[in-house]
């Protein structure tokens, strides 16, 4: 695996070996797990060339508490990436990615995308996310960016960023969330859960397959109550940020089942060592995106 620190060094590299081989890119902030290397791996099976970066973006995070305990796990990542074969890591530090502000003044218009949910939550998250990939997608020249469909929201709102404000040929991949065998969606910040809070964050799980099992049976309001009550039992969830069922196309909450082709539960709650999220397809499919 070829590493590099450079902007300037990867992107001359990868510049003479893109006229002969295709490229795939995987972002990330390290912390490496299951979900992270899925994406590896299928970029992998589609392409000739596999990079992945590792960079944890001070402008996505709007609580500087999270950034500081952020997990830190370059020796680890190193060797999962290699036992992966992933091609390419990028390890930029701050300098490389933000070399002058201008790079920071860049806003982004994401036609209200950003305004919901996560961006609601976490103010100016998106703006940082948008930053740091356009930076990366300037330095790396991809074919695909490979995204995970447990950020949702990051996926639809990068998708948006790539196609309709750069208007770049790169296809954005979303890719299926991976999880835990007792459900849980794998995220970095689930080292940081007590035992006890790791038990009562299944009910996130719970709480999005009750409302798939039940969905198109009753009115969604109502399912939409009894999944809080499955949430809310849960002793250590301090705090439900969000429960909801969206249209999958721009994150509008629906009325009823028939008001979309395609559905997604959506949840977001605080436990008292990590803020978790979690979706769920519960009509239509992804997959055809
Ligand atoms: P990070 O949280 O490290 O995630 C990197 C990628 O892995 C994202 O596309 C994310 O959706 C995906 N991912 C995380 N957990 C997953 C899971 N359980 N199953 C499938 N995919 C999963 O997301 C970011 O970093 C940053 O915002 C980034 C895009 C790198 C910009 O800084």
């Amino acid at each position: 695996m070829k590493v590099f620190h450079k902007a300037n060094d990867i992107h001359a590299w990868l510049q003479s070996e893109h006229h002969t081989r295709s490229i795939g890119f995987v972002p990330t902030m390290g912390a490496l797990h299951a979900g992270h290397l899925s994406l590896i791996d299928r970029s992998k099976a589609e392409k000739d060339l596999t990079v992945c970066s590792i960079f944890v973006n001070p402008t996505q995070f709007n609580d500087p508490n999270d950034l500081a305990k952020y997990p830190r796990t370059l020796a680890d990542d190193t060797d999962k990436l290699l036992q992966h074969g992933c091609d390419v890591l990028f390890l930029p530090t701050e300098e490389e990615i933000y070399p002058d502000p201008s790079v920071k003044d860049r806003s982004y218009d994401l036609a209200g995308l950003d305004k919901r949910w996560e961006g609601a939550n976490r103010p100016g998250h998106f703006q940082g996310v948008c930053m740091v990939v356009h930076r990366l997608l300037e330095i790396i020249p991809t074919d695909s960016l490979y995204l995970g469909q447990k950020d949702f929201q990051q996926f639809l709102i990068l998708r948006h960023m790539v196609r309709e404000i750069l208007q770049w040929s790169v296809q954005v991949v979303p890719c299926p969330i991976v999880r835990e065998d007792d459900g849980l969606a794998m995220s970095s910040r689930n080292v940081r859960l007590s035992e006890q809070e790791r038990l009562d964050s299944l009910v996130l799980h719970r709480a999005l397959q009750y409302i798939q099992q039940h969905a198109g049976q009753q009115p969604l309001h109502k399912l939409l109550q009894a999944a809080k009550s499955i949430i809310t039992t849960a002793g250590s969830v301090q705090k439900l940020d969000y429960l909801a069922i969206v249209n999958a196309a721009d994150l509008s909450p629906v009325e009823a089942y028939k008001d979309a082709p395609t559905l997604l539960a959506i949840v977001a709650a605080h436990f008292p060592s990590a803020r978790l999220i979690d979706n769920q397809v519960i009509k239509g499919q992804l997959a055809e995106w």
